[in-house]
């Protein structure tokens, strides 16, 4: 081969593994990485993917290892008895080999991604078009409504008890661990333990409709004390409106019925087929993962949900006066 074609041949093919490499690695972290692990199966299902990965690169290896060799170094014939060796090792010893290695690595796996230890809470989620029902259940038949938002004690085993009213969802917290589909007319459970504090997204994983890659959910692991905290700070009605403007909100929410489809626990209001608001100012975003918890967004979806989740269910309330839709939005932020 002249030497120029080699030379020319390399450099782009360096940029480009340098730039895969570059953009896989950053794909690694961050609050929505399955390798990034900051649960117990999470742990597990990390240290498969790596050993995999490795066993991948390595027989990747060996293969254009043989290609080079028989297109390059010895590119003639070779004996019927060779390739016919070469067949018989290469297409079916070593694959039966490899996958042997591979189910007696996982299986040992298995109950620890099956296993439900004692849980030491109880969280029921429901998928919604297109967000998120987390009902805690604090003993005693009691639970405590939220959306979109899910708080976990760190060390502490998590059930979660799924379902959907209607489409199927997936839910999955990639950081915690393995994915738990959600189906109408069933209930299935998923054990997550936390090992590490911080913010992780969940996702839905099955694709369920217009806004499937809308909904996102918060997870936030949190230390036992604080948790227990934030807990019971959600478990309480909401405070009365903190000044003018979110008193005016308070009384536009009631006389335009939106207390029909939100409850906001201490008022009037108990509808059950939107989003709980009792505390909806406290949350870390809002429109399941979407906007920044603040009063201008809170505005923008007042006035035109559809335009931001297409599909939502939610009405726009783009016919209230202005005014109205000022005070709602002040009304619902203060809801701490
Ligand atoms: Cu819910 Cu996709």
């Amino acid at each position: 081969m002249p030497p120029g074609i080699r030379k020319t041949g390399t450099r782009p093919g360096l940029k480009v593994a340098l730039y895969t490499t570059i953009s896989l690695a950053a794909g690694c972290g961050g609050p929505q990485s399955a390798l990034d692990p900051a649960g117990v199966a999470a742990e597990q299902i990390a240290a498969l993917f790596w050993w995999m990965f490795a066993a991948a690169v390595l027989i990747w290896l060996v293969v254009i290892g043989i290609a080079v060799y028989a297109t390059a170094i010895e590119p003639r014939s070779h004996a019927h008895r060779t390739g016919q060796l070469l067949i018989i090792i290469g297409g079916a010893v070593f694959p039966s080999v490899v996958l042997a290695i591979l189910l007696v690595f996982t299986l040992p796996m298995l109950p620890v991604l099956k296993a439900s230890p004692e849980p030491g809470l109880q969280v029921e989620v429901s998928g919604e078009q297109w967000w998120w029902r987390v009902r805690y259940l604090t003993g005693a038949g009691e639970a405590v409504e939220l959306a979109n938002e899910v708080r976990l004690p760190v060390g502490t085993p998590v059930e979660f008890i799924l379902t959907s009213p209607d489409v199927i969802h997936s839910f999955w917290i990639p950081a915690l661990g393995g994915k738990m589909d959600m189906i109408p007319g069933r209930v299935t459970r998923l054990t997550l333990e936390p090992t590490r504090t911080g913010t992780y997204n969940g996702v839905c994983a099955e694709y369920c409709g217009s806004a499937h890659a809308l909904m996102k959910f918060m997870v936030r692991v949190m230390e036992p004390a604080a948790f227990r905290e934030w807990l019971a700070a959600q478990a309480a009605p909401a405070a009365g409106p903190r000044d003018a403007a979110a008193a005016a909100g308070r009384e536009a929410f009631m006389a335009n019925g939106c207390g029909s489809c939100h409850t906001i626990r201490g008022t009037a209001a108990d509808g059950a087929l939107g989003p709980d608001l009792t505390h909806v100012g406290s949350r870390m975003t809002l429109g399941a993962g979407i906007l920044a918890n603040e009063a201008g967004e809170f505005l923008a979806w007042l006035r035109g949900p559809g335009h931001i989740k297409p599909g939502v269910r939610m009405p726009a309330f783009d016919m209230l006066p202005e005014r109205d839709l000022e005070a709602l939005a002040a009304y619902l932020e203060s809801l701490q």
